[in-house]
């Protein structure tokens, strides 16, 4: 499977194409774009936009970049009918709706995170929530110094899929002031310090009980590997887009 990988002067471009050149299942590198890129990065070509790429006989384009280069990265895949796996966070509803349409046309995986035991944490925070409808429900989440995107887009994916199953409540980011806490609102809040990879907590509690569901990442290689798995899984599949929960059934 040869992939392009968008970012790939970043730390999880990087990490893809680490991974791509130990062949990690089968994946190959084709080339990389990244405005902050030498001519050759590991061991391909690269570019700094889409508009200098050319052509190429690639599969997939994996994206770890910014959320800013939605639409040149989409007008790209949708133009080389290439399927493509978003994995950058932080976009604004006009670059969600562009993801949207380049659905229509062609294979997208989009998720705001790659690994498997957060898409397990997704679950698990929907059925405890189901299952304690008065229980307050807060999040956090911990992230290193450099992340500029808060709350994290994981982070707002849990929250999703806890009010996908309480259909009145609502986020609240951070608290502070003289205000009680509403039955209906999702707090979720966001830390960020040194060199934390990426740390979820979903804290559920009534005047009983707490239940907490945690997930670490020990390691970037687990959203890399996701990512290329998630390219393999785009194989022949048609237009649409698909997320982790189609990947583990
Ligand atoms: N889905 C996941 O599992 C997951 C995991 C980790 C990070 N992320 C997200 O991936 C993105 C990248 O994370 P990172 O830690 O590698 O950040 P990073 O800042 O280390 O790397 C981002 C790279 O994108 C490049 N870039 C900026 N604008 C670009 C453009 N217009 N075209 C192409 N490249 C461009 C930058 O030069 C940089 O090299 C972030 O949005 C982050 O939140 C997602």
């Amino acid at each position: 499977m040869k992939i392009i990988i968008n970012g790939i002067s970043g730390r999880m471009g990087s990490e893809v194409a680490r991974i791509a050149k130990e062949g990690y299942r089968g994946a190959s590198l084709v080339c990389g774009i990244d405005p902050n890129s030498e001519t050759y990065e590991n061991g391909v070509p690269c570019f700094h936009s889409f508009s200098e790429a050319g052509s190429f006989n690639a599969d997939c384009v994996i994206d770890f970049s910014h959320h800013s280069v939605t639409e040149a990265l989409l007008e790209y895949c949708v133009d080389k009918n290439l399927p493509v796996v978003i994995a950058t966070t932080g976009h604004d509803e006009k670059e969600l709706e562009i993801i949207k349409r380049a659905s229509l046309k062609i294979p997208v995986f989009f998720s705001a995170n790659m690994s498997l035991g957060v898409a397990l944490l997704c679950e698990l925070a929907k059925i405890t929530a189901k299952t304690m409808p008065d229980a307050d429900i807060e999040i956090i989440e911990k992230h290193h110094n450099r992340k500029l995107d808060a709350p994290s887009g994981t982070a707002l994916m849990i929250a999703d899929a806890i009010s996908s199953v309480r259909k009145d409540a609502y986020y609240v980011f951070g608290r502070n002031g003289q205000r009680k806490r509403d039955k209906n609102e999702i707090g979720v809040h966001a830390i960020r310090l040194g060199n934390i990879i990426g740390e979820h907590e979903v804290i559920v509690g009534t005047d009983t009980q707490t239940i907490t569901l945690k997930h670490e990442a020990h390691t970037r290689a687990l959203f890399a590997e996701g990512a290329v798995a998630a390219a393999a899984f785009l194989e022949g599949k048609p237009a649409g887009l698909y997320n982790m929960k189609d990947m583990i059934g």
